[in-house]
């Protein structure tokens, strides 16, 4: 049997030494000594791995693409619709998957959820951070179906956890926090470097050889990335990113990374009183929710990943009354807003450097997609001139700094969405309408190539 000891190696020279040190004794590096593992192997063992033996052992020997046979890798289905959308078609058995987000986002929720839905059972909910009767608590709240084949263990130590998953062999295994595993190999503290790497690799190991997927939830750090070291990232198959905005009750899943499908897609819930909500029309989220009318708001369709979002754009223009006239925006970048006030200044020669000027994502959603550009200088010369836009036409354009308007991806998808919305006049780029297929639909679109051309049919 292989002798397992722990040794203190330097990150930076690669020196090792049998107890930790503040400074390296060989490259003069501080704080760089990280705790590892390593298995001493006795003489015999080292002798049989060595090449000339291979021939009496079954060992593995390159292969040719077409000589590999794929086996059966039916993924499971979570039958939660947006999970399995993220993920590219449910859960890949024998894969580790990843799942950040800041605290009391929801990480939690959302796989107990998922065990409360899933069909193939055992499943095993491994929690290192709620005792038993909480997690009962929260899974009576999100589910009142009696759950006899969803197991919880309360346990932090990750070489009794595997021991018990290999004797109820789950189809499904989680483990709520990384941070709060420990292997008893290693004599440093739970979330340290080293015991999320060793317990990361020690997960791995067992879903690759029993071929049974891990949901391993990870915290994160205050700059936004996943505690502990990057290494982490590189183990597992898929890392997906829970977030949201703590002020609404919508939240995103993304995929930050996917070895098994595309990382363009995403996932929408709604936090509830009784757990996450599939959101199917995510529209419905971002659209305004006032009855009347009223100037200052255009409708534009932008992508998020890869389904096209129908959102609000609002904005404010009045006249300054201090000196320095404002320019504020909530959920767009601030500068492009001021290359779009430039350039309805000198392009289409409106006034605004006398006016304040407020703009407004509604919905709490952060615009990254310049395809909205139309609807928020459609929203800012509405509220300067005073004049509603039909709240059935919407917008899809991304605006240059001479006032054209240039084409935008996925426009198909786009028009798609917001005629099945019920809208009946979308704007965009001429650019974009040659060889779009526009038979079966209802939606009238209007192609417009400069910025002065929306002036002139709008206002
Ligand atoms: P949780 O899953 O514990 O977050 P995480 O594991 O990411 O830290 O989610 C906690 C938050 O979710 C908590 O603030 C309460 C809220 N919540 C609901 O709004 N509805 C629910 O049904 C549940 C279970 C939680
Ligand atoms: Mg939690």
């Amino acid at each position: 049997m292989a002798k397992v000891k722990t040794i203190y190696v330097c990150q930076s020279c690669g020196m090792d030494s049998p107890k930790w040190m503040g400074r390296c004794s060989s490259c003069g590096e501080w704080n760089t000594y990280q705790e590892m593992r390593v298995e001493q192997k006795t003489k015999a063992e080292t002798k049989a791995e060595t090449w000339q033996n291979d021939e009496k052992k079954k060992i593995r020997t390159p292969l040719t693409l077409d000589d590999i046979t794929i086996g059966k890798t039916t993924r499971i289905d979570t039958t939660n619709a947006e999970f399995n959308r993220v993920l590219g078609g449910g859960v890949v058995p024998g894969s580790l998957i990843l799942i950040g987000g800041n605290p009391g986002i929801g990480k939690s929720t959302l796989l107990l959820q998922i065990c409360t839905q899933l069909k193939e059972l055992p499943i095993l909910y491994v929690s290192g951070e709620e005792s038993e009767e909480q997690i009962k608590l929260r899974a009576q709240r999100i589910s009142s179906g009696a759950l006899p084949k969803t197991y919880i263990f309360t346990e932090v130590n990750i070489s009794k956890i595997l021991r018990e998953a290999k004797k109820l062999s789950p189809r499904l295994i989680i483990i709520d926090s990384i941070q709060t595993m420990s292997s008893p190999h290693l004599e440093s503290a739970p979330g340290t470097v080293s015991q999320i790497r060793e317990c990361t690799a020690d997960l791995q190991r067992f879903a690759k050889e029993l071929n049974i997927p891990v949901l391993i939830i990870g915290h994160i750090t205050k700059e936004g990335q996943l505690a502990g070291p990057k290494v982490l990232e590189h183990i597992v198959d898929v890392v997906l990113q829970f977030e949201g905005d703590p002020n609404y009750s919508y939240r995103l899943l993304r995929a930050q990374k996917n070895r098994f499908g595309s990382t363009d897609e995403i996932g929408i819930y709604e936090m509830r009183g009784n757990g996450l909500r599939e959101v199917n029309n995510p529209s419905e989220l971002f659209l305004s929710q006032s009855e009347v009318e009223l100037s200052g708001s255009a409708i534009g369709v932008m992508l998020e990943g890869q389904r096209p979002v129908l959102v609000e754009a609002q904005a404010l223009v009045s006249p300054a009354v201090y000196g320095n006239p404002q320019r504020s925006a909530t959920g767009f970048d601030l500068r492009r807003m001021g290359m779009h006030l430039a350039v309805l200044e000198k392009r289409v020669g409106l006034a605004l450097a006398q006016h304040d000027v407020f703009l407004n994502i509604a919905g709490g959603l952060k615009i990254k997609d310049p395809g909205m550009d139309l609807s928020i200088l459609a929203a800012i010369i509405s509220s300067l001139e005073d004049t509603i836009i039909d709240h059935h036409t919407c917008f899809a354009g991304e605006v240059g700094l001479s006032g054209e308007i240039r084409a935008v991806t996925h426009i198909g998808q786009r028009v798609k969405e917001a005629d099945k919305l019920g809208f009946n006049k979308m704007f965009l780029s001429s650019f974009n309408l040659q060889g779009l297929n526009t038979s079966n639909l209802n939606i009238e679109l209007i192609p417009i190539s400069k910025l002065t051309d929306l002036y002139d049919l709008l206002f």
